[in-house]
């Protein structure tokens, strides 16, 4: 039997009508959660030795909104998506939830000869490699962060794309800030989905330059990319300065005036 455009539709709309209720959409939260994914910069525990990552200094800067923190050491976009971390995610996100995903540190690299399981294919769009250990196809860092958004975006999540935060640019003595192909990956992929996009990296290499380098060497006790717990502060002002400049979406939420934030917004 061929079926009409008309029975088509008829057929879906009861299949709809039958769909179980967890198919249903969800109903907002009454307060809803700001979702981290990310690396060790922003992880609990940071990268150890008494390290700790902003993600947990950014409740203090919320009213309304409650963080959860996902972001897990070690992780680029791609480990993430592939231990399921970006699902575990998309299962729980309620509309009006928001999401921040912040990768980069662990995403460069070579897969010419060897894989650790984290490095990207090399591009910032549709580009494939092979890993050359397991076979399996590796997608660039900005298809891991689209493919992501947009299953957040269609739970009803505002997806903010942050930028990676610098690593201590006064290492060498001489303030040295120059963002890796990650910043710019992350608005490319903030721009192809029309999500959120903060340069986090900016604010933070703009912070720490007007601190100074005894300063900003302090709050790196451990390496060059691993903030102390003050450190995590500065780190995690920044990001809050940035979302009141954008003046995006989580900008109510924020407890403080942008003023009240040092630094300018870029
Ligand atoms: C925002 O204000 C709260 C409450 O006074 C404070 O705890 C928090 O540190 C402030 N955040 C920033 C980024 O200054």
């Amino acid at each position: 039997m061929k079926l009409s455009a008309f029975s088509l539709l008829a057929a879906l709309i009861a299949g709809a009508a039958a769909a179980p209720t967890q198919d249903a959409p969800l109903a907002k939260r009454a307060t809803p959660k700001v979702y981290l994914a990310g690396d060790s910069t922003m992880a609990k525990g940071g990268g150890g030795s008494g390290t700790d990552g902003w993600g947990q200094y950014l409740q203090a800067s919320l009213k309304n909104a409650v963080v959860v923190n996902d972001a897990i050491a070690g992780r680029s976009a791609r480990s993430y998506m592939n231990e399921g971390r970006f699902q575990a995610i998309v299962d729980v996100v309620q509309p009006g939830d928001f999401v921040v995903i912040e990768f980069g540190h662990n995403d460069g690299g070579s897969l010419s000869t060897t894989d650790n399981g984290r490095t990207d294919c090399f591009g910032d769009s549709t580009q494939t490699c092979i890993s050359p250990t397991t076979g399996e196809t590796v997608y660039t860092f900005v298809f891991y962060e689209v493919q992501a958004g947009k299953a957040l975006m269609a739970k009803g999540a505002k997806v903010i794309f942050s930028s990676q935060t610098p690593n201590n640019p006064w290492e060498t003595g001489t303030f040295t800030y120059g963002a890796n192909r990650f910043v710019g990956y992350a608005q490319t992929a903030a721009k192809a989905i029309g999500a959120m996009y903060v340069d986090h990296g900016q604010y933070v290499a703009n912070e720490f330059q007007r601190r100074g380098a005894a300063a900003v060497d302090a709050f790196f006790p451990l390496d060059h990319t691993h903030t102390s717990v003050a450190g995590a502060q500065v780190v995690a002002a920044q990001f809050v300065k940035a979302v009141l400049c954008a003046n995006d979406a989580l900008a109510p939420s924020v407890v403080n005036s942008t003023s009240s934030i040092p630094g300018s917004c870029v």
